[in-house]
């Protein structure tokens, strides 16, 4: 078994827990609270209102498996969001576009979700992201994973070693929808601005 931390020249297993998302053994450990992207939320009135309470919700959190940040690796990472809402909309990761155009796949673990993607011309597409459903996210789509569920939802994503991560894009302009908890369950909802369009 190899150190954490150390890039594994040689073959190596990490373990997944299906339920708790927990990845042994992993380089490091992730936590986003709602402080940190209150802004991602439709009804921001309902975001500083949670957070005036003197609460900050972890929305998100996950582990980084033993992988060098290289070209020709493979990373990968679980992610485990919490049940939630702010407002009506569920709890969700920020998304983001790679800064290299490239692809990657997740795989559902537990609990239930939706992935919304958006492509940089515009078009939208939603998948249901369920326990051994595999998503898969062609290059050059941003990517963003709701919790529809009551319980955690846990996925396995691997992407390539010099993607990147670019949060700004999806900061700027947000994706075209947005998915709240209806009367009769998850509803997905036209949002005020999306990547698509003159601002995208
Ligand atoms: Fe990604």
């Amino acid at each position: 078994m190899p150190v954490p931390g150390s890039s594994p020249a040689k073959p190596f297993t990490a373990e997944l827990g299906f339920a708790s998302g927990s990845l042994t053994p992993h380089r490091a450990t992730f936590v986003r609270r709602l402080s940190e992207m209150a802004g991602a939320y439709g009804d921001a009135a309902a975001a500083r209102a949670i957070l005036a309470t003197g609460d900050d919700p972890v929305v998100y959190a996950g582990y980084d498996g033993d992988v060098p940040e290289e070209p020709g690796h493979l990373l990968f990472r679980t992610t485990i969001i919490n049940p939630g809402t702010v407002g009506s909309e569920f709890f969700m990761t920020r998304g983001h576009h790679h800064v290299r155009d490239s692809a990657e796949f997740y795989l559902g673990m537990s609990g239930e979700g939706t992935m919304l993607m958006e492509s940089r011309d515009g078009e939208f597409a939603a998948e249901t992201l369920v326990p051994s459903a595999v998503v898969y996210v062609p290059p050059g789509w941003a990517h963003r994973t709701v919790n529809t569920g009551g319980t955690p939802l846990v996925f396995l994503a691997v992407y390539y070693g010099d993607a990147g991560h670019d949060y700004a894009s999806v900061e700027r302009s947000g994706f075209s929808r947005r998915v709240h908890r209806g009367e009769a369950g998850p509803e997905m909802r036209l949002a005020a601005s999306g990547l698509g369009g003159a601002a995208g």
